[in-house]
């Protein structure tokens, strides 16, 4: 059974000049701004480049063993290399990679989707959760003839202009003069008609959502929702609310969209009826890909024929080069194979475990913070406040370097979360990797914690 090997240099600044991934941070700045493709992946003074991953592991090019509790931002429910997805993949990869033309495999990923869940009725493929949001947003301005969307205040969607409003706001910009969320520009240069056609929500305030969805509703093509949106605290949304949002959309012929792209994995059907929403669009990504480049947008028919281009032009084109290819579909068929309703089962229940062992450490030790989350995604709330919404997980400046503290001292002692210290677990992970993770995060947040009430 795998043991995690503690680095004995723990307490030591992670800068070591003899280290290949310092050497490869220090070449690919020159060529990439930032010095690696992705900001979230970002450590001071330099990212762990990737050797190899398998199960739940990394090995970096330094060959340390890393456990990836990140698993590439929540998309490898099995963990790296799963011999299932390989053998898929191996099976396709001779027969080649991409077509002009569909295939069965297609086929096949769209009726296991609507078979886990009759709401995915029918099924367009792309290459990526913003694309699959984006084709979402256009299909509901096609629908309803109306251009203006609501999103909720904090919640992350992808890069795609309209859903980038209001993702991180100061708490000097959150309310208007009339106490409504504010819309503000997510990029600097971004158009200001974005923002006059992007209405705010609060995730945790339902009688000003429905006072702003009853304003507002005639002129929305879509609603947004992330039931469990990780970057607004990874905590579920009340059913109240979710309700208000259920009404004001029937009542104003709005499309609402449920963005399961993380949160497909809280069921084998996905977080909606977990809800009890009838979502008319539901965007997925990650895990449905199997660890390959992916997107999905999935609805009724009747809705979804906004899309046909059977019968003439449709209304809205969804294009794609790489839409639907083979690999991504048999990574992904073998995925949701092995993630049946048991395997969901199990693997929430350990999370389940994880939050209660960590919490009850936390109590034991009288360390102010929690570990929040819902099926197998946890995230870390350095507070004991109740954590409902963006605001109340709001970090500033201060809280955010205890946070940055936090996840650098856990993947120095081999653990890797995410930025704000959230994780999911993979289905490889056993009670071992389980408790360490439990073990050292008590210890890592008790430290920061103590450092920064010092300091
Ligand atoms: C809820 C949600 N929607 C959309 C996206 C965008 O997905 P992708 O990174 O595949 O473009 C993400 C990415 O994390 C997400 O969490």
């Amino acid at each position: 059974m795998n043991q995690i090997s503690k680095n004995p240099d723990a307490d030591a600044p992670r800068d070591d000049a003899r280290s290949a991934s310092k050497a490869a941070f220090l070449r690919e700045r020159c060529v990439v701004p930032g010095g690696s493709m992705r900001a979230a992946s970002w450590f001071r003074p330099y990212p762990s480049y990737v050797g190899r991953g398998e199960g739940c592991w990394i090995y970096d090019l330094d060959e340390s063993r890393i456990l990836d509790c990140a698993n590439n931002f929540f998309s490898l429910v099995h963990g790296h290399a799963f011999p299932p997805v390989i053998e898929a993949i191996k099976k396709k990869l001779g027969g080649g990679t991409a077509f002009g033309l569909p295939t069965e495999s297609e086929i096949q990923l769209a009726e296991v989707l609507r078979d886990r869940n009759p709401q995915f009725e029918q099924t367009r493929f792309c290459n990526s959760g913003t694309e699959a949001v984006m084709h979402a947003i256009k299909g509901a301005r096609g629908v309803t003839g109306r251009e203006r969307i609501a999103k909720f205040e904090g919640c992350y969607h992808g890069a795609y202009d309209w859903v980038e409003v209001s993702l991180a706001p100061k708490p000097g910009e959150w309310d208007d003069a009339d106490g409504n969320p504010r819309s503000i520009a997510g990029n600097v240069g971004a158009p200001a008609s974005v923002l006059s056609q992007t209405v705010v929500l609060p995730f945790d305030n339902p009688s000003r959502c429905e006072e702003i969805l009853e304003r507002e509703g005639p002129t929305l093509a879509a609603v947004i929702l992330d039931t469990n949106a990780s970057r607004a605290g990874m905590v579920p949304v009340s059913r109240e609310t979710a309700g208000v949002v259920q009404r004001a959309c029937e009542r104003h012929g709005i499309i609402l969209i449920v963005d399961d792209v993380i949160s497909y994995r809280l069921s084998v059907a996905g977080s909606a009826p977990l809800y009890g929403l009838h979502p008319d669009l539901i965007t997925t990504a990650k895990i449905i890909g199997g660890g390959m480049p992916i997107g999905a947008v999935s609805g009724r028919a009747d809705v979804m024929s906004v899309f046909n281009h059977a019968d003439g032009p449709p209304k809205v084109s969804i294009g794609g080069t790489f839409s639907g290819n083979p690999l991504s579909m048999a990574a992904g068929l073998a995925t949701l194979e092995h993630y049946d309703a048991a395997a969901v089962d199990r693997l929430n229940s350990k999370a389940e475990a994880l939050r209660g062992k960590v919490n009850a450490s936390f109590a034991a030790a009288g360390v102010p913070a929690r570990l929040l989350g819902s099926g197998s995604l946890f995230r870390l709330h350095l507070t004991t406040k109740p954590v409902t919404d963006y605001r109340s997980a709001y970090a500033d400046a201060a809280l955010s370097k205890v946070y940055a503290k936090i996840q650098l001292d856990m993947l120095t002692d081999g653990v890797l979360l995410t930025p704000n210290c959230s994780g999911a677990l993979s289905t490889p992970m056993t009670d071992v990797e389980v408790n360490v993770v439990s073990e050292l995060l008590t210890k890592h947040t008790r430290r920061a914690m103590d450092a920064a009430e010092s300091a």
